[in-house]
């Protein structure tokens, strides 16, 4: 095949029209529905974004009435969903892991096979597989989910077993709205490629989740935490950062393929996470994560002046999910919780308008071998 369009890790190609979500790298704004980022993740809730995504447009109070509904009604799992779980719970295995299994399970007992039904389930899927994972892991047994609740309400209440305080779900809500979609990211394009072959959005968004587990993509926010408190018990933002570079070693948290300036969705989440800090007095603890920005950023001009390696939305991801008061196990899965919206929204768009994706490569490999028995090699 022709090379013209050789192009490692897919860089600067764009191989779908979205509506959805736009990046500017450079400038380092993003805009979601149509929305810049921080109008939407301030003001809207979990509903009001993905019908936004779904529709191209705000609900009117009806609409939203009914789309909050539909969701909320959606929420149980079943019982087999269950008892893969608590199996995965049993056996250790990371919450990732768990939300992969229970994402494939969720539509037993169902009748699947319609996108945008599909679709609804499996976002209203998520949050009650996580937090039942979650409580099975602390020995506990699942809680409900109330269908009186909107979406980050109830899902923080299923992790907790209490009513969540209205600042906790309006810190969650503006985690969930500022990362529910941001182009076609690795997970984003994993979830396009499936539901181009004309499979189905719960295979498709079963393996975005796949993709989303890396540290490379998703991954990044439970060490980023780690890092955070090792830093914050040492005082020794400095000698962190330079030990890890200097052992060639990447600083997670930072560096992002499109962005060239801090990423706009660190900036909403930093904000959002920093009354946290404060109502609980713990601003010191909010003033290692600032410092350590900074000397981190400073660190990595230094380090790599070629290339500007920014703040990306992890960082402040796991501050945030930190002061809301999600466990540190559960940042991933709570980025699936949100970004399902996005996953699904995209899928159902490429349906309106598919084409089978199928790059191609460029062959390395040996050429005009002929063939020698086993016995005689
Ligand atoms: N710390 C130290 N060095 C870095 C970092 C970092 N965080 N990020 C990139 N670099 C270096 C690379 O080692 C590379 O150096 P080299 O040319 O000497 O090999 C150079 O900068 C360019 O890096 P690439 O890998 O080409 O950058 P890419 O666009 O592929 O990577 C990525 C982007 C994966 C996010 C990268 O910056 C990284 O690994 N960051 C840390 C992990 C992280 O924070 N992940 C979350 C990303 S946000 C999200 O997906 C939601």
């Amino acid at each position: 095949m022709s090379d013209e369009t050789f192009s490692p890790g897919l860089d600067g190609v764009s191989v779908a029209e979205t509506r959805l979500s736009d990046i500017d790298g450079e400038s380092g704004d993003l805009v979601v529905g149509g929305f810049p980022v921080e109008e939407l993740a301030t003001n809207a809730t979990f509903e009001e974004s993905y019908f936004l995504l779904l529709r191209d447009r705000l609900p009117t109070d009806d609409e939203l009435a009914a789309f909050r509904a539909d969701l909320a009604g959606r929420h149980e799992i079943g019982d087999e969903v269950r008892a893969v779980l608590r199996r995965a719970a049993a056996d250790g295995k990371p919450a990732m892991d768990a939300l992969r299994m229970g994402a494939a399970a969720a539509t037993l007992g169902t009748d699947d096979g319609v996108p945008e039904e599909d679709a609804r389930r499996v976002v209203a899927a998520f949050p009650t597989i996580v937090a039942t994972y979650w409580r099975y892991r602390q020995g506990e047994d699942p809680v409900a989910p109330d269908e009186d609740l909107g979406h980050a309400a109830n899902y923080l209440r299923m992790l907790t077993g209490e009513e969540p305080s209205e600042a906790a779900v309006r810190g969650l809500e503006t985690y969930l709205n500022t990362v529910i979609d941001h182009g076609l990211n690795a997970s984003t394009f994993t979830a396009r490629v499936v539901v181009s072959t004309e499979s189905d959005v719960v295979s498709a968004t079963t393996a975005a989740v796949g993709a989303l587990k890396g540290p490379l993509h998703g991954g990044a926010p439970g060490p980023v935490f780690d890092m955070l408190c090792e830093v914050h018990e040492s005082g020794d933002s400095e000698g962190y950062v330079r030990g890890k570079l200097d052992a060639g070693e990447r600083l997670m948290g930072f560096g992002h393929r499109v962005y060239r300036v801090r990423d706009p969705r660190a900036g909403v989440l930093s904000t959002a996470a920093e009354r946290f800090y404060e109502e609980r007095g713990e601003s010191d603890f909010f003033e290692t994560v600032r410092e350590f920005e900074d000397v981190a950023v400073d660190a990595l001009a230094e380090h790599k002046p070629e290339r500007r390696l920014e703040t990306n939305v992890e960082f402040y991801t796991a501050a945030l999910l930190h002061g809301v008061g999600v466990p540190r196990d559960l940042f991933t899965a709570t980025f699936a919780v949100a970004r399902a919206g996005g996953w699904t929204a995209h899928c159902l768009e490429q349906l309106d308008d598919n084409r089978l994706v199928r790059p191609g490569s460029r062959y390395v490999g040996a050429t005009g071998r002929t063939w020698t028995a086993a016995e005689n090699r």
